[in-house]
């Protein structure tokens, strides 16, 4: 195992567009070269407004999608996705959690067959330890065995972010790739399972690349924070030195346009939402 759990060097993608009724087709660049480094057991947060190819780069990330160019390396060795050589231990490795958990969760398996699903067809674990580890799993995000034979649509939107960290970290991955995880939810709920990211990642030692365009979770959560723009890196450093003084002038007109969050800010908007209930 390398230092660098995930690095990526001059990673760009490029989408087609097809034409509509009088236009051509055309070529959109949605990455422009992008190198980032992220050491095992960090958190890199990738920060910036709708469009400026987040969601992107994370799937590059994750494997799902490949770059059209550059190079991606995991625990220190290129990817190539294009040849078709990922081999299940390398896709084991990299697990990604979307924004909504209902879209990810198969609505016909009940948790237990979604948790043990991916250790039997990468590991040969007998059934009995499949299910063990599975109910162990869920103790760890914060369930507990009852909910082993219910169903997703049984569950609120925090406990089903659960199931699909749960889903993610049973076959022991390297890197979570976070694309808005807590977006969707209640700030309450937010704050309940970015704790209880920060308590998996120490517990397992664990590597994360947080996308989020909320810079409260972000200061929250983050060791270094990415600055994107238009598919290209304005700004990378660390959390502290990005939020007590922005330098770019993209990172500034962000920070200044997102109030200051901190956890009293937070209160005040709960305590004012509790008190509208009224
Ligand atoms: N499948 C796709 N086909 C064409 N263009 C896409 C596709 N996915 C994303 N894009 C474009 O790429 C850019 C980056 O999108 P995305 O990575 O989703 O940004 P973000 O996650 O930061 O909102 C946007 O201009 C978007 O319209
Ligand atoms: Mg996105």
């Amino acid at each position: 195992m390398t230092e660098t759990a995930l690095e990526t060097r001059g990673i760009t993608r490029d989408y087609h567009v097809p034409g509509g009724l009088f236009g051509r087709p055309r070529t959109v660049r949605a990455l422009k070269g992008i190198d980032l480094a992220v050491e095992r057991g960090k958190t890199l947060a990738i920060v910036g407004e709708s469009g400026c190819g987040k969601s992107t780069l994370a799937r590059i990330i994750a494997m799902i999608d490949p770059p059209t160019s550059g190079t991606l390396l995991i625990d220190g060795k290129p990817i190539d996705i294009t040849a078709g050589r990922i081999t299940p231990e390398l896709r084991r490795k990299v697990q990604m959690v979307f924004q909504n958990p209902y879209g990810s969760l198969n609505p016909r398996q009940k948790v237990g067959n979604i948790l043990t699903e991916p250790l039997k067809l990468n590991t040969d674990k007998s059934a009995a330890e499949c299910r063990d580890l599975a109910m162990d799993m869920l103790v760890k995000v914060g369930l507990s065995h009852a909910h082993y034979n219910r169903y997703p649509h049984m569950f609120s939107g925090g406990q089903r972010q659960r199931i699909a960290i749960a889903r993610a970290l049973i076959l022991n991955p390297l890197l979570l790739v976070l694309d808005e995880p807590v977006s969707a939810l209640d700030l309450s709920v937010q704050a309940q399972i970015l704790n209880l990211l920060a308590d998996l990642q120490d517990e397992f030692g664990l590597t994360y690349v947080f996308v989020s365009h909320d810079l409260s979770v972000v200061r929250y959560i983050a060791d270094d924070v990415m600055v994107m723009y238009y598919g290209e890196v304005v700004e990378h450093r660390s959390r502290d030195a990005i939020f007590a003084d922005p330098q770019h002038s993209y990172t500034k007109t962000l920070f200044a346009a997102t109030p200051r969050a901190t956890v009293e800010t937070i209160r005040a908007r709960l305590a004012a939402k509790a008190e509208a209930a009224l």
